[in-house]
């Protein structure tokens, strides 16, 4: 084996030293393969080994490889995502909505877009408060604005942040947002998608289930969603534009399905059985709303094709593997 040897990264070529991994390898190119754990776990930093070759220490997968686990084993040819760099960007709150008695809606206008992946999240510090992590989503009814980031935040009775909205952070109310972050984003792939949240951890996840159904129309998509209880179910417009989009969305019932959601505040919760025929890819499924009173008492009538029972569906079987990145790609 050759000792220095020629990497060619998206397109840009670097010495490389044999042995080294690819990431500190780019590294040394001056080249940021998006990265987290470096230890093979969070699979964020798999790369597509395009010709020549690597040790892919185990980590080998198609013509894939983990870059923290691969190590350098002669010319090769890589590519892989790039990710846009964390920025800064000056703005003011310009929306403050009440989706939900526990949940607002901050709409904060930028100077100039700031460029994120859904999934991701930045730092946002309103003036005179201590910075916030949140993920920037779409409004409820899918639309967006290039210099516009929503957030979804839940109001604390003590929250430093957020128990001043709509009180001392008010529309006009100046904010600095640094990002993106995070490496939970939409991947490219063929797989399914299978996006499960609770609560304002809709944010995140609608973002990532609205651009999927705008940019990886063919790939099929399983949402799960959930709330502590129906007043807070603040997604249901969002979840009615996935539906009239062809998505297929579970209600997520905690009582049964092994998911780490917020549990129902009533027993019985979303206490809907019908088996959805997951089998019978591309058909609709058709949830058997109206079998329970907090559904029913929950939802428009044409929400009609929404599953509220999410035990059935394979994906329920490893709920961590649901719920981690790669499970997005
Ligand atoms: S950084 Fe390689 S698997 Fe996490």
């Amino acid at each position: 084996m050759k000792r220095h040897c020629r990497l060619v990264l998206n397109g840009k070529p670097i010495e490389a030293r044999a042995g080294e991994s690819l990431i500190d390898a780019a590294l040394g190119g001056s080249i940021l393969i998006p990265h987290d754990c470096r230890s093979g776990q969070c699979q964020s930093c798999r790369v597509t080994v395009v010709s020549g070759a690597v040790d892919d220490g185990g980590s080998g997968h198609g013509r894939t490889v983990l870059a923290c686990q691969a190590a350098v084993a002669g010319d090769a040819e890589i590519e892989f995502e790039e990710l846009p760099l964390p920025m800064k960007r000056a703005g003011a709150v310009t929306e403050i909505n009440e989706l939900s008695p526990e949940i607002a809606e901050v709409v904060l206008t930028t100077s100039a877009p700031l460029e994120f992946r859904p999934g991701q999240y930045v730092r946002v510090k309103f003036s005179g408060y201590p910075a916030r992590e949140f993920s920037p989503t779409f409004r409820l009814d899918g639309s967006f604005k290039q210099v516009e980031l929503v957030f979804h935040i839940r109001r604390l009775p003590d929250g430093t942040v957020s128990g001043q909205l709509g009180k001392a952070i008010r529309p006009g109310h100046a904010a600095h947002v640094q990002g993106p972050f995070g490496q939970a984003y939409l991947r490219q792939g063929q797989g399914p998608l299978v996006l499960v949240a609770g609560g304002a951890g809709w944010a995140p996840i609608w973002a990532l289930a609205r651009s999927a159904r705008s940019t990886q129309r063919n790939r099929e998509m399983v949402v799960v969603a959930g709330s502590r209880d129906a007043d807070n179910l603040y997604m249901l417009p969002s979840l009615q534009w996935l539906i009239d989009d062809g998505g297929r969305i579970y209600l997520a019932d905690q009582a049964r399905a092994p998911i780490a959601l917020p549990a129902p505040a009533r027993a019985g919760g979303y206490g809907l059985r019908r088996r959805p025929r997951w089998s019978r890819r591309g058909r609709e499924e058709q949830g058997a709303l109206g079998q329970c009173a907090m559904l029913r008492r929950s939802f428009p009538a044409k929400l009609s094709n929404l599953i509220a029972d999410g035990q059935d569906h394979p994906s329920m079987a490893k709920p961590r593997a649901a719920l981690s990145p790669r499970s997005l790609s």
